[in-house]
């Protein structure tokens, strides 16, 4: 099987097909998916916060009874739980900066969880490539988001008089809205002009067509220096054919960056084989990081090479806002001025990286990397199928003013991820998210009426699912009557 066609059949691989037996829709069948399912021993590797301690007003004591009675947990999509990881690689690094101070840098030692300070990040970047569907050399763990969004633009937005203009989605994440607007100021153009937005066609569907992304790139070609789409869009869930509409974007001589925060962990991206030109996430998210931790980026190899032979020549390397930490490893300590950056997007790095912050990601990686995307995606598929299937058909019976809501992510299970947006009729958000909140459901809202439910497959259940389902539409009847 060629690797295009094998890339196009991972994508878009199937759910379980979900039927409409009245078996299907019982408590039972969620625990028989659970009990098939593969990946089902990873929830151990998490702390899902129990109902009591979300309640409490002081912090969790020794006696949380986390495990025995968990809340349901559909915000990975927003941030991530605790893998339990996490303490013992922050204590080690504790251990190790308390014990060895500055040496920590430099000396391995043989209890060690992560090498020496000063190799942490190539150790993080190795966990994170095949997460990513990336080569190692092209990925960094680094800086923030909107950060590493500006500084992938300082380098990959070199507009000229002509070509100038930045493509991005009109309901594109406000911090991507206000990156790439002060990326045009900063370049002394006015963004009414420069900032090329993409407009869903439906504000109630919101849903952006790979036709109408070619179009609009068609229809800005010879003006636009840059394009800066979401993998997968924060609000509907939508995941966008990145492989598709990069090429595109390729055959016009425009590049194309992508914000990876709601694919990276959640779907099998594959950005080397995409040829996509950069891309950025945090890890906070599907990557289970913890609030604000250090983010991700990727810099496809050829935009990374660096010519040795030709120090002096503007040609040697990619032009970019460097720092130390991106010059070459070998001369780093030398102090020497001369800036030669690392091949890669490690040659993309400023400063010294959090080494604190790089143990949360790595604790996670970890164990990402003890299985696969393709498995994770797998499930997910399945997982979210589940969830789409009970919460349009159950019950069999219901008439429709007991489904006082509409799906805004696409039905087609290879145009989302994880999360599904369930916007409601007007004026029931508030009561529905009380009733969710008192069963112990910790979901997200998007004012004024979007809920966003993501069943995260490392730590989710089917059961988790089915359980939500009959709260939400319980929830949503009462939210109804109550009006
Ligand atoms: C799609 C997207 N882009 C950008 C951001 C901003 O992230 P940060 O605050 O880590 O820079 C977020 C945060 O949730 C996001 O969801």
């Amino acid at each position: 099987m060629g690797s295009r066609q094998h890339l196009r059949e991972l994508k878009s691989g199937s759910p379980l097909p979900y039927t409409d037996d009245i078996r299907a829709y019982k408590r039972e069948y969620a625990e028989a998916l659970d009990a098939q399912d593969p990946l089902r021993s990873f929830r151990e590797e998490f702390i899902i916060p129990s109902k009591e301690d979300l309640k409490r007003k002081t912090l969790v004591s020794e006696d949380s009874n986390e495990a025995s009675d968990p809340c349901i947990y559909l915000c990975g999509n927003s941030l991530g739980v605790q893998p339990r990881n996490t303490q013992r690689y922050i204590e080690q690094y504790l251990r190790t900066w308390a014990t060895k101070g500055v040496t920590g840098h430099f000396v391995p030692h043989d209890d060690q969880l992560l090498p020496p300070f000063v190799d942490v990040d190539t150790a993080a970047s190795k966990l994170m490539a095949p997460v990513v569907g990336a080569l190692q050399s092209e990925v960094a763990v680094m800086g923030t988001l909107t950060a590493n969004l500006h500084f992938l633009m300082a380098s990959f937005y070199r507009p000229t008089k002509e070509k100038y203009k930045i493509i991005l989605e009109g309901k594109a994440f406000p911090s991507d809205h206000y990156a790439v607007e002060s990326q045009l100021r900063h370049h002394n153009f006015n963004p009414k002009d420069g900032m090329v937005l993409i407009e869903p066609k439906d504000l109630e569907q919101p849903i952006l067509s790979t036709e109408q992304i070619i179009q609009v790139i068609d229809d800005n070609a010879s003006s636009t220096a840059l394009i800066l789409l979401s993998a997968i869009q924060f609000y509907t869930g939508q995941y966008f054919d990145i492989e598709r509409i990069t090429a595109h974007a390729h055959s016009k001589n425009i590049l194309i960056g992508w914000d990876c925060a709601h694919a990276a962990g959640n779907v099998d991206l594959r950005l080397h084989d995409w040829n996509v030109d950069f891309a950025a996430w945090c890890n906070y998210k599907y990557l289970n990081s913890g609030p604000g931790g250090i983010a991700g980026l990727f810099v496809h190899e050829r935009h990374g090479s660096v010519d040795e032979k030709q120090p002096d020549s503007e040609e040697t390397f990619r032009p970019r806002l460097s720092g130390w930490w991106g010059g070459d490893i070998k001369t780093r300590f030398d102090m020497a001025n001369q800036f030669l950056p690392q091949p890669g997007a490690a040659g993309f790095q400023l400063s010294n990286p959090s080494v604190l912050d790089i143990n949360a990601v790595v604790a996670s990686l970890e164990i990402f990397n003890r299985t696969t995307m393709k498995e994770i995606r797998q499930k997910s598929l399945n997982l979210t199928g589940y969830l789409e299937h009970l919460l349009l058909k159950y019950p069999l019976d219901a008439p429709p003013e007991d489904k006082p809501f509409t799906l805004i992510t696409p039905s087609n299970p290879a145009e989302r991820g994880a999360q599904l947006s369930l916007r409601l009729q007007p004026g029931l958000l508030d009561h529905v998210l009380h009733l969710l909140e008192e069963n112990g459901v910790v979901i997200d809202e998007r004012k004024p009426d979007v809920i966003r439910v993501a069943p995260a497959p490392l730590y989710n259940t089917y059961v988790e699912v089915w359980e939500f389902s009959q709260i939400f539409l319980r929830a949503c009847k009462e939210a109804v009557k109550a009006r």
